[in-house]
């Protein structure tokens, strides 16, 4: 069986790829991805090896690339995480948002479709859904409309409206996944907890926007990886499946959490200008994902302690990427 993953450098889709090989030594594991800024292989050199790997650079806009990869391999699975995934770079220069999880979405679709896959897994996101108020008795279901707020989101929900066409006109087998906030090892440090984990190791300042007071429901990587491998192998084709564990925080609580754990001062928190158009709320009702048999092992508090730790020990990893290119990111998106 043949699994194209795309994305598969980058932070969740690369731990998927792990977690594929690892698990299904019968499956050919194809790791799909340009290497942008978020992508880097040095995070596979454990499984590099193994015959079940394969990797492929390509970016999924290019139609002839694809085209051709897919005739040459006519792959079963499509997994598909190929994304611009950061807010903030979407709310500075949303273009590229566009080209590749747009146009790059409805190309992998035309070409899964040209062969027939048996499944095309698209890796959607809960920020589709926009935002709920501040309670805590509202959550995203399946059935919330559509509404997004940011550039990244729009691109991520325009996606997934192509995804469903595609099922709806061609009958193509899909499955669409919305996750909530993912964390763990790899995660790449423009996001608040590697951000957060990275500067506190550094004793330099954290830039919380607004008022901190935003709430995510964070969901630890390795329970969104088993959530896709259900989904693959057991989701009803044309549905789509909300993955969340209940583990809603405010910005400041995560940030005082890690604080906490690595034993610094919160003197460390600076508020900063907020977010444009930050969306208040995130939380997911994952009852559909439970039914189909699926259930998070992380809360957030043996997460995050397993993340820091995953941090202490892969310095290595994260001070390469934080003293490169990202040094003039971090310059532009901030003034601290
Ligand atoms: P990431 O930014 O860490 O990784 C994205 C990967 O896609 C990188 O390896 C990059 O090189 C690759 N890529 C980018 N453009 C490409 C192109 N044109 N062709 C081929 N490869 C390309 O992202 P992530 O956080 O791992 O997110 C993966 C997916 O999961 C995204 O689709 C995202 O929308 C979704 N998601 C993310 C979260 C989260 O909290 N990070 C939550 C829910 C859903
Ligand atoms: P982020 O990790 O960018 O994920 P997303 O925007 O997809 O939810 O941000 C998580 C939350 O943390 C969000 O409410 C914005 C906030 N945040 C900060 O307060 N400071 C920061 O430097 C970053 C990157 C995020």
């Amino acid at each position: 069986m043949k699994i194209l993953v795309t994305g598969g450098a980058g932070f969740i889709g690369g731990n998927f790829v792990k977690y594929m090989v690892n698990k299904y030594s019968d499956y050919d594991i194809y790791n799909l991805d340009l290497l942008t800024y978020a992508g880097d292989l040095t995070k596979h050199q454990d499984i590099s090896t193994k015959k079940n790997y394969h990797f492929v650079k390509a970016d999924i806009a290019d139609h002839e690339a694809i085209t051709t990869l897919f005739d040459k391999e006519k792959f079963d699975f499509v997994v598909h995480f190929a994304a611009e995934s950061h807010v903030d770079r979407s709310i500075a220069d949303p273009g590229v948002f566009i080209r590749t999880n747009v146009l790059g979405t409805q190309i992998l679709l035309d070409a899964a479709k040209k062969i027939g896959v048996t499944k095309f897994v698209h890796v959607s996101t809960d920020e589709v859904y926009g935002e709920l108020d501040f309670d805590t008795t509202s959550f995203f279901t399946e059935g919330t409309p559509l509404q997004p707020n940011s550039p990244y989101s729009a691109s991520k929900a325009s996606s997934d409206l192509l995804v469903r066409s595609y099922h709806e006109t061609y009958g193509l087998p899909v499955n669409i996944t919305r996750c909530s906030n993912n964390y763990g090892p790899y995660h790449f440090p423009e996001k608040l907890i590697p951000l957060t984990i990275s500067r506190v190791l550094s004793d330099q300042k954290i830039p919380v926007y607004g008022d901190g007071k935003n709430v995510r429901d964070w969901l630890h990587v390795f329970d969104h990886c088993t959530a896709i491998d259900l989904v693959m192998h057991k989701g009803v084709n044309g549905e789509v499946y909300n993955v969340g564990g209940h583990n809603e925080r405010t910005n400041l609580e995560v940030v005082t959490t890690i604080i906490k754990a690595l034993g610094k001062s919160e003197n460390l928190i600076e508020f900063v200008e907020d977010r444009l158009g930050h969306d208040k709320r995130y939380a997911i009702d994952p009852t559909k994902i439970e039914k189909l048999g699926w259930k998070s092992t992380y809360t957030f508090e043996t997460g995050i302690v397993q993340t820091i730790q995953w941090y202490l020990e892969n310095k290595e990893w994260w001070q390469q990427i934080i003293s490169g290119e990202y040094q003039k990111y971090f310059e532009n998106q901030y003034s601290i």
